[in-house]
Parts: structure tokens; C-alpha cells; sequence
């Protein structure tokens, strides 16, 4: 799952993404910090939008302090590796986090689980977090295709509700565009979601003989601002 997302990162299909994410943190970090500037991403994966966003911002503040978070060790080992500046920590979303209680600046969450408690915890009063959830058609001419899993219905509502007590809602951000792929990206965007884990053969053999698709991505960016 990881090598298939670092292979897609690398191609830079995701690359809008990453900018809106950088220029969405720009907009919303406080102008003038004191100290270092620490960003976290909490569920990294192997770093790529935490390794984007720190390049980005690096000229914009005097220590910008990138920090990951991941329960798999083999995500954080290939994240540590490829942006030696960011600061890399296995630990379980679910649990208490090492982290100082108003540590943070501002914090990243692509697709990965939430912990309302903790994240008001290690925030910053006013400091910005962005979540990213999937539209509700992200990837949708290859989900019909293959026959892979749904998006959640009304997952921004969700959301927004689990961070309405100690976060105010400040925008949503949609990005959508298509996407030309041909194998092994199809191959590739598959395994780097969540239908990794649900692959029959039949789905797998319809994969691997699917040549080309054009389908579209569509991204959720919520923002929030820690009351
Ligand atoms: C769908 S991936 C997204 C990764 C990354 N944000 C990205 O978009 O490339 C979800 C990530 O959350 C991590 N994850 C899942 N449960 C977790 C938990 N309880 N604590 C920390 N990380 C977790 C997984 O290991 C995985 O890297």
C-alpha cells in the first residue's frame, strides 16, 4: 500500500492537492509565531503532503518544524527517509499523543482517522486544522468499474459535527479534476486506498486487466480553527 502510494505521489497526480493544502495553511497559520512553527500531520502515511507543505513554507517563517505521525512503522521509516528535516513519531492516533498540550501551529489530516480530544489538546488557540475527506465522487468512474467500496454519505456533516465543540468551521475548500491512467497507476490508486484491504480476486483480475480509465478525483478540504 505504501510503495503503490509513494509510486502515485511521485507522478504528481496529487500534486494540486498538495498546493491547495499549502496555500489553505498559509491563509490560516497566525502571521507572526514566536518560536518554531510546528506542523503536524497526524496519519502521514510515507510524508508526502508534510514533506511538501514544510518545503513550502520554509521561506515564508524564520523554523518551520515539520512532525508526522503514523501507527505504521514501515510508513514512518520511508517518510523519515525521504525529508530528513520533518520530525517522524509512531504513535496511535486513538491514544494520548507525545505531544505538549498547545504544541502546534497548525495540523494536517488527509484521510486518516480522527481524535477530536486530542487534537484540541496539542493545538494552539486559533491555530488552523485541515481535514481532507473524499467527495462524494472521488474516483467515481473507477469505483463503478471495479465494483470497489462507496464514499460515506453526508461525511462532511460527520465531521463537521465531531469538531463543532471546541473548533469553529471555517471554510471548505473542493477540488476536483480528472485524471487520464493507464496501469500501473490504476493498479496503483487502488491499492492506496482503503480497498486494499477488501480486494476479492474478482475485483483484483478486473484491475490488472483494466488498461486505461479516465476518472475523476474529488477532494474535501475542511478547515477549522481550534476556539
Ligand atoms: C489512507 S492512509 C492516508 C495517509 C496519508 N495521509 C496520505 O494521504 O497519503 C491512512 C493512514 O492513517 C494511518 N493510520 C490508521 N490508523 C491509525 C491510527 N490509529 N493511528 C495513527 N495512524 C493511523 C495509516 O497507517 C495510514 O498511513
Amino acid at each position: 500500500m505504501l510503495q503503490a502510494r509513494r509510486a502515485f505521489f511521485d507522478k504528481a497526480y496529487y500534486e494540486p492537492l498538495s498546493n491547495t493544502l499549502n496555500e489553505l495553511m498559509l491563509a490560516h497559520l497566525a502571521p507572526t509565531q514566536a518560536g518554531p512553527v510546528r506542523i503536524l500531520d497526524a496519519g502521514c502515511g510515507e510524508g508526502y503532503y508534510l514533506g511538501q507543505m514544510q518545503q513550502a513554507l520554509a521561506p515564508r517563517f524564520e523554523h518551520i518544524q515539520g512532525l508526522g505521525i503514523d501507527i505504521s512503522k514501515d510508513a514512518i521509516r520511508m517518510a523519515a527517509r525521504r525529508y530528513p528535516t520533518a520530525f517522524f513519531m509512531v504513535a496511535n492516533l486513538n491514544e494520548p499523543l507525545p505531544l505538549a498540550d498547545q504544541a502546534l501551529a497548525g495540523m494536517l489530516n488527509i484521510f486518516a482517522p480522527r481524535n477530536v480530544a486530542e487534537y484540541t489538546r496539542v493545538l494552539a488557540p486559533g491555530a488552523p486544522l485541515i481535514i481532507v475527506i473524499p467527495g462524494a465522487h472521488h474516483l467515481q468512474e473507477l469505483r463503478q468499474t471495479l465494483q470497489l467500496l462507496n464514499i460515506e454519505e453526508n461525511k462532511q456533516q460527520h465531521v463537521a459535527d465531531q469538531f463543532s465543540d471546541s473548533f469553529t468551521f471555517v471554510t471548505t475548500r473542493a477540488l476536483s479534476y480528472e485524471l487520464a491512467l493507464q496501469q500501473p497507476e490504476i493498479e496503483q490508486i487502488v491499492m492506496m486506498t482503503p480497498n486494499y484491504w477488501h480486494l476479492s480476486e474478482e475485483i483484483r483480475a478486473r484491475m490488472t486487466a483494466l488498461r486505461s480509465i479516465s476518472t475523476t478525483v474529488d477532494f474535501k478540504c475542511l478547515v477549522f480553527q481550534r476556539s
